[in-house]
């Protein structure tokens, strides 16, 4: 009996361990201190339908830090939250009625917020399957910002070779995704970044205009001898949308996709307002009322809508992505991987402006 309640004894700190799990946990909206890495004492449950995950990598992105400050539509109205829109790892428990994946296979998923977590449980039909080959950091640098290049290039702009783009935020996530897209389409491209990184844009291929310095709009007019470019792509704010769209050739397209300098204005400008009535897609208004018709049209691009809309779509375009790199035709930039511990001076990074590419995020190995 004295030998059965030692070995109880024993084992029970090792079961409680092996249950438990870390995640980042925004404890309210604010600046990034608000993120905590908080320990869970049970290891979450799918339900019907559901798989769990075991997270080898997520992704820091702009967008995290839109929903950290509570200025993202599309996450959970108050905090406690945990932030992270997209993830890789591999299938640790399947929920009832669940068909299509197996134990022990690495998926993708666009989670939207909740990836940083060392376990997550997700819808099955969200689920992506990752080639081998395919590194974990890489794969996941592919998954929210290259989905977005590659749908606003292909299914909104629907760019064919030997046209010309102009990208801006092209040092950024989203931008050298354009850009490496761009080059596979065989595209011109032109693209805005501050002072310190056009050496880092020329790298990509992208002829680069110093929107410190220089007027986008006089420079790409410049650049294609006064005929203008086929398609803008622009998340900057909104004065940069209506110069964007002067920088258009007859014919030509603007794709909106967020509001970036807005949207860090938010804090220290008080417009945090006017940015949370944008990001609640009061876009169609937008778009009617800002822009002439005048043969040059604007869109407005969500990855979230799309993929509500096109659930194949993405399904069909993240896998496309995924054989790109396993084939060599693009490389993620990744600029740094930090431990997930690490998430808050990830965001600082994004914040300062820092990041050429992106940052992953290791959760497990
Ligand atoms: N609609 C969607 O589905 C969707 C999907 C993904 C992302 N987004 C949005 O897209 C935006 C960009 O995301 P991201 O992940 O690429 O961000 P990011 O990695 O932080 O890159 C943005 C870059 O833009 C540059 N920038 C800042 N002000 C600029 C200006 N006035 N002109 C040109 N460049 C400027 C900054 O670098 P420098 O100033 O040093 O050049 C910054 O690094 C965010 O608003 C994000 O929420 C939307």
């Amino acid at each position: 009996m004295k030998r059965i309640l030692l070995l109880l004894i024993l084992l029970l700190p090792v079961t409680s361990w092996a249950a438990s799990y870390q995640q980042i946990v925004a404890t309210k909206f604010g600046d990034a201190d608000v993120l905590t890495l908080v320990t869970q004492p049970s290891l979450p449950e799918p339900s019907a339908g559901e798989v769990r995950i075991r997270v080898l990598t997520a992704s820091a992105s702009f967008t995290d830090v839109m929903v950290r400050k509570g200025m993202y539509g599309g996450a959970p109205a108050e905090p406690p939250l945990v932030p992270g829109y997209d993830l890789v790892g591999i299938v640790d428990k399947l929920g009832p009625r669940v068909t299509g994946v197996e134990i022990g296979q690495r998926v993708a998923a666009l989670t939207v917020w909740g990836a940083y977590t060392e376990y997550a449980v997700r819808p099955v039909t969200e689920l992506v399957p990752v080639p081998e080959g395919l590194g974990d950091e890489a794969a996941v640098a592919l998954i929210l910002s290259y989905t977005t290049a590659y749908q606003m290039l292909h299914r909104v702009a629907q760019v064919t070779p030997g046209q010309s783009i102009l990208i801006h935020g092209a040092s950024g996530a989203v931008g050298t995704a354009l850009a490496q897209l761009g080059r596979v389409a065989g595209l011109t491209m032109l693209g805005t970044a501050s002072t310190r990184k056009q050496g880092y844009l020329r790298s990509l291929g992208v002829q680069a205009i110093d929107y410190k310095t220089e007027d986008f709009v006089s420079r790409t007019r410049q650049l294609t001898e006064d005929r203008g470019v086929d398609v803008a792509f622009d998340a900057i704010g909104l004065d940069n949308f209506k110069r964007s769209y002067e920088t258009l050739k007859p014919g030509g397209e603007l794709v909106i996709y967020g509001l970036y300098t807005a949207t860090l204005q938010g804090e220290a400008g008080g417009t945090g307002s006017l940015v949370r009535e944008f990001l609640g897609f009061k876009w169609q208004q937008l778009l009617w009322n800002w822009f002439p018709s005048d043969g040059k049209s604007a869109a407005f691009y969500s990855i979230t809508d799309m993929r509500d809309e096109h659930p194949d779509w993405f399904h069909e375009d993240l896998s496309t992505l995924f054989d790109l790199a396993v084939a060599g035709e693009i490389t993620p930039q990744i600029w740094q991987v930090m431990p997930l511990s690490e998430a808050a001076a990830a965001h600082r990074h994004i914040e300062d402006r820092a990041v050429k590419g992106k940052i992953v995020l290791r959760v497990s190995r």
